[in-house]
């Protein structure tokens, strides 16, 4: 029988249960209890998932049979409790952003280093099929020299959204707005796709929610390898598109909605290229619905970080990887503050 890790989950909110049903299905992974400070919201959750509810994390994470945690709690919370795990002994799973600032990030890795316990962080729409095939052609040259790679989130929340869970919209809890929170994914897949940036001017608003952090945002990037482009990002689009990646080199283009590639065209084809564009389907993913998120969303996450647990490797995205695009975007954000270029070093 294949063994299996035993897996907490941390916060029993909204992508908890995410982190729930990703797991139902591994061979490799048993869910063995939630843990909120909200005793109603972790027994719903236990309750749902047929596993323990805990409202007290020291005897959470004393639990013998809990080897792993996730951590799905308001952001700025992430380091706090993902240190405390570490120090018990609990390899991790933190959601994005890891932490608000790079410097929090850093905290957060050197715990797991120093208590010798592995750290991977969320970023699950680079493990879709899609998002792997573009990967697979960038790393093989096929887009040739990379010229524009771009980015438009134009997704909409009501003020509901943000009133339900208030740490939502603040700097210090959700360290930045659309960009820090709906627009990370996207971020990431920018830095995955292309590369790391070079240097970026912006300009941030707050069009049309009662929030102190920005709900609409454009960046213009120049990338290290040489390539520009636009990060567009918003909650305040009615009704909400599909996010859109736009990638065009000297030698192709891919375009992708959602976590769907619509255009796909190289001037060197290749067999199969003709099957691997598709009309849109329709589904725009979280551009008007946060909770519109693949059951299975986690699931190659999970996997991967109890496949290093019990093999003894690491997770293919560890808190480095996790902090890159929170350095981006503070890069942006002081970019957006002060009116001036920052230069990445
Ligand atoms: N990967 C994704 O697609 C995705 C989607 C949504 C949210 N997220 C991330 O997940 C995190 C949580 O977001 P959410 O939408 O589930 O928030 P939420 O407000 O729905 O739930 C947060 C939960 O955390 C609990 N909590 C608060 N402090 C806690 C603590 N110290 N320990 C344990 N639990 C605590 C709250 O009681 C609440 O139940 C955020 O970091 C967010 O960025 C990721």
């Amino acid at each position: 029988m294949t063994k299996r890790v035993g897996f907490g989950i941390i916060g029993a909110g909204a992508i908890s249960a995410f982190h729930a049903s990703s797991m139902a299905n591994l061979e490799n992974v048993k869910l063995v209890g939630f843990y909120d400070p909200v005793k109603a919201a972790a027994e719903k959750r236990a309750a749902e998932f047929n596993c323990r509810a805990y409202d007290d994390f020291e005897a959470f994470l004393a639990d013998p049979e809990i080897q792993a945690v996730t951590i799905g709690i308001p952001t700025g919370l992430h380091g706090k409790v993902a240190i405390q795990a570490a120090k018990a002994g609990k390899h991790i799973l933190c959601e994005k952003p890891l932490e608000i600032t790079p410097g929090l990030c850093d905290e957060v890795i050197q715990a797991c280093e120093e208590n010798n316990v592995l750290l991977a962080t969320v970023f699950q729409s680079r493990f879709t099929e899609s998002i792997q095939k573009v990967k697979a052609a960038a790393d093989a040259g096929r887009f040739g020299k990379m010229i524009l790679s771009s980015v438009q989130v134009r997704w909409y929340r009501d003020a509901d959204y943000y009133g339900k869970s208030p740490w939502r919209g603040t700097w210090k809890m959700d360290g930045g707005g659309v960009l820090m929170n709906q627009s990370i994914h996207t971020v990431d897949l920018l830095l995955y796709l292309n590369g790391d940036p070079a240097e970026v001017s912006a300009f941030a608003g707050t069009l049309t929610h009662d929030i102190e952090v920005e709900d609409t945002l454009c960046a213009a990037v120049r990338y290290k390898n040489g390539s520009m482009g636009t990060i567009e990002v918003s909650t305040s689009c009615a009704p909400g598109f599909p996010r859109r990646l736009e990638f065009s080199g000297s030698k192709g283009s891919v375009t992708i909605e959602e976590d769907q590639i619509v255009r796909w065209s190289f001037t060197e084809p290749e067999p199969g290229d003709e099957v691997v564009a598709k009309p849109f389907d329709g589904n725009a993913g979280g551009g008007s619905n946060p909770t519109n998120i693949r059951p299975d969303s986690h699931s190659a996450q999970i996997s991967d970080l109890a496949n290093a647990i019990l093999n003894g490797g690491k997770p293919i995205l560890d808190g480095v990887e996790g902090k890159r695009a929170v350095s981006f975007i503070h890069g942006i954000y002081e970019a957006a503050r002060t009116g001036k270029k920052v230069v990445f070093s």
